[in-house]
């Protein structure tokens, strides 16, 4: 290891937003970005945003749905660091793009509405962080509406999501009372102006809960609060850096996202606390991001981002060493070389040309159809990043061509959309038709469109008997053989050439398992 290697890996702080639609992810990415100076005014992502949505049908949609579809990537450097925001979709039907997303990160920031607390979609989205031990940084957005008992929602935390939940600052009111939080550790009031929400102000601040200044700021608050942040440092965790690197517990702010209050104190929280790039596990080996050879893995395909050029994007993590502009990759599933001279980085909103990369950035690849999710590239090595996951569908639908003619484009278009993740495509063995499975309902609505606007193809949905798809494996040879005979109606084949049980019921395919004690029927299948 250099010593350049290691002074660039520690400078850099990777991770996402988790949240319930309607938090704040999107304001309080907005902050973020005005925090890097990577934006000047906020306001100017959501502008953007409805620049792309005049240019598709997709997009169109995903504006009309009020939904954010995409995962975005954004890159700007805070203090002495080099950030990297991973943005996830809020709704819960592009919960696999999520998952994946998190795969990519070395921690998390999660977002609650103060007024609404712990949400069904930010519990869903700890339990994937929790898989991983993603150290998990909180805010309690919205100080200034009505909020609910700041006790009660960290409460909520601990009880709900099971994480120890340690206060880091502490609110001073709310709505038209708010004044500001309290740093707990360092005896600091910061104080609140409202009317700063679209620019980077100094923080103003009083020191000292016990100065005549605090009294004063406070007025008839004054008492009410002592009493207050009593109860709460007697009841409440006090941090510790290593249970939040274990997981176990999470550093909560408040502020108001809209206010540009208390995102900064996040921002610090992660660039003091967070963990620079973490070592990577593969199938061979652990991955260390100061190793010299560089390493990484594609967790996520988005097409069109550019609808002019109809090109698709792979985005990589990188995991070890560092991307220089033209150096050669090895793409490990095709065994192919490949000379990478126009990778992308995601500097705020903008694309930019890139010179360089370290571990813990994020990359984007163009992408002419050869790239999968979960694909990795190295200098010659053959290695394979685990927990990259593809979830069975719960959801079905056959696939009817409006225009019979046109069935060569459906299935081009439908093998793209399943390998950039839109959607999942299983070709039956015994018969011609093509059934799409989806985690959620607004996926098939997002695939005809797409379909639509880039394949012109126009399709039909018609229902399916289909209840859930499992990937099927067998050790045992002879008795797979036997299975498949037996089983053929409801074999497929899925987007990946993968061997798919498609179970009309649920007690058909409990039955079938215990039919087929040799068969393997899999929920989840990694991406190799
Ligand atoms: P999301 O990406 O998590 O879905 O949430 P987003 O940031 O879009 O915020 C959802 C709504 O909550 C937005 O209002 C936003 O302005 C508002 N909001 C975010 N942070 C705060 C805050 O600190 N205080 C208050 N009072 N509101 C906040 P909207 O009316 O849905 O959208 P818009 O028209 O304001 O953009």
């Amino acid at each position: 290891m250099s010593n350049a290697t290691a002074k660039e890996v520690a400078k850099r702080r990777t991770f996402a937003i988790i949240s319930h639609p309607d938090a704040g992810k999107t304001t309080i990415t907005e902050r973020l970005l005005l925090m890097g100076q990577a934006i000047s005014v906020a306001g100017t992502v959501k502008a953007r945003k409805s620049d792309r949505h005049a240019t598709s049908d997709w997009m169109a949609m995903e504006k009309q749905r009020g939904i954010s579809v995409t995962t975005s990537v954004m890159q700007f450097p805070y203090r002495d660091r080099m950030i990297n925001l991973l943005d996830t979709p809020g709704h819960e039907d592009f919960s696999e793009d999520t998952y994946r997303t998190l795969t990519a990160v070395d921690s998390a920031l999660m977002v609650l509405d103060g007024g609404k607390g712990v949400e069904p979609r930010t519990i869903a989205l700890m339990e994937v962080c929790r898989l991983r031990d993603t150290p998990i940084v909180s805010f309690v957005n919205k100080l200034d509406r009505d909020i609910r008992d700041p006790i009660e929602l960290l409460d909520e935390i601990e009880a709900v999501l099971k994480i120890k939940a340690a206060p880091i600052t502490w609110p001073i009111g709310c709505y038209r009372d708010f004044k500001g939080v309290y740093r707990l550790a360092t005896d600091t009031i910061i104080i609140y102006e409202p009317g700063h929400g679209h620019e980077r102000t100094e923080q103003k601040i009083i020191q000292g809960l016990d100065s005549d200044a605090a009294r004063e700021y406070l007025g008839d608050m004054y008492d009410g609060f002592v009493e207050e942040l009593e109860l709460v440092q007697g009841a409440c965790h006090e941090f510790d850096r290593d249970a939040f690197l274990r997981g176990e517990m999470t550093p909560v702010f408040f502020g108001t996202a809209l206010g540009n209050f208390g995102v900064e104190q996040v921002l610090d929280a992660i660039v003091d606390w967070a963990p620079q790039p973490l070592p990577r596990p593969a199938h061979e080996r652990s991955v260390e991001p100061t190793e010299e050879t560089f390493t990484g893995f594609v967790f996520k395909i988005q097409a069109n981002m550019d609808p002019k050029h109809r090109d698709r994007i792979a985005f990589m993590r990188i995991c070890s060493g560092h991307y220089d502009k033209g150096m050669k990759l090895h793409h490990v599933r095709t065994g192919k070389e490949v000379r990478i001279a126009d990778a992308l980085t995601f500097f705020a909103s903008e694309r930019e040309h890139l010179e360089e990369a370290w571990a813990g950035d994020i990359i984007g690849l163009h992408n002419h159809g050869t790239i999968q999710i979960g694909d990795t590239f190295t200098q010659g090595e053959s290695v394979g990043f685990t927990g990259i996951p593809h979830f069975a569908p719960e959801l079905f639908r056959r696939v009817r061509l409006k225009d019979p003619l046109k069935s060569k484009q459906l299935r081009q278009g439908l093998q793209e959309l399943a390998e950039e993740g839109a959607t999942q495509v299983f070709f039956p063995e015994r018969s011609n038709d093509i059934i799409l499975g989806a985690v959620g309902v607004l996926q098939f609505d997002v695939v005809a469109s797409r379909l639509k606007e880039e394949y012109k193809v126009e399709c039909i949905y018609e229902p399916v008997n289909v209840w859930s798809a499992r990937w099927v494996e067998s050790t045992d040879k002879k008795k797979f053989e036997e299975f498949k005979n037996k089983a053929m109606e409801n074999l497929a084949i899925d987007g990946g050439g993968h061997l798919t049980y498609l179970a009309p019921t649920r007690v058909n395919l409990s039955l079938t398992e215990e039919r087929w004690p040799d068969v393997q029927f899999r929920a989840t299948r990694e991406h190799h």
